[in-house]
């Protein structure tokens, strides 16, 4: 057995040591601790926007070489004004079907991230930005946005219009195609609330003389 004194001898060693290691183990959170492994934590690749010795400029973001294009875009030989959206109309096709239920979804998405600002939830143009002073759009159900085309729509999108600002930067290629679609949508259901409305108008009873009309009670 183990003298009582030996006990305590070596329960102060431990003590000790545990203060040891606590006083080396910085307290303060704004500095690192002591690391194991240090690689683990370090990235051993250059990080993107850390100085690059292996660059004639230094750094590690390079800029894409010339003419390149993200993946899966399409290369647009287009320009802005009315005759190149013309020229796109004739030539560029919605790669999109309205059948498609996840394109018109993915569709629905970005017109309410990016569209329905100016446009509004039901494409009238009355949305927060034209209400409070931007040049309103007309609404989709317009005949010369009724008129006008897949291709032309596209174009609008990609290089804007008149006060329409492109959307080329926020809106990849894909998702414009995918919006157009929606445009299409909220034709079809405007349309449709429209021709409803006509139809209840014709059906609607006469209005009643009003009471003013009315001989007066003796
Ligand atoms: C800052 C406001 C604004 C935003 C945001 C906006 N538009 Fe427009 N849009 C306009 C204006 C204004 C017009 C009218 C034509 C013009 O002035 O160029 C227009 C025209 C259009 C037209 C053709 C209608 C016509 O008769 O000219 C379509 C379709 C359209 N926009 C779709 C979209 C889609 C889809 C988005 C989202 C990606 C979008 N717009 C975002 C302001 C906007």
């Amino acid at each position: 057995m183990m003298g009582r004194k030996a006990v305590n001898l070596i329960l102060l060693v431990a003590l000790c040591g545990i203060a040891a290691v606590g006083w080396t183990v910085q307290s303060d959170p704004s500095k690192p601790n002591d690391v194991f492994l240090p690689n683990m934590v370090e990235s051993v690749p250059y990080d993107a926007f850390a100085e690059n010795p292996n660059y004639a400029d230094g750094k590690t973001l390079q800029q894409p070489p010339d003419g390149a294009i993200p993946r899966g875009a399409v290369r647009l030989h287009y320009s802005t004004g009315t005759e190149e959206a013309k020229r796109a109309g004739q030539e560029l096709r919605n790669p999109f079907l309205l059948t498609d239920t996840e394109a018109v979804r993915r569709g629905s998405v970005i017109y309410s991230r990016y569209c329905g600002v100016c446009h509004g939830g039901t494409g009238k143009g009355d949305g927060p930005v034209a209400m409070r002073g931007f040049p309103p759009p007309p609404a989709f159900t317009d005949a010369k946005s009724l008129a006008m085309t897949d291709g032309e729509l596209f174009h609008m999108l990609t290089y804007g219009g008149e006060n329409m600002p492109s959307y080329a930067t926020q809106v990849s290629q894909e998702d414009r195609w995918k919006a157009i679609l929606f445009v299409h949508i909220i034709q079809q259901k405007e349309l449709a609330a429209a021709a409803a409305a006509a139809a209840a108008a014709a059906q609607a009873p006469a209005p009643l003389p009003s009471p003013a009309a009315a001989p007066p009670a003796q």
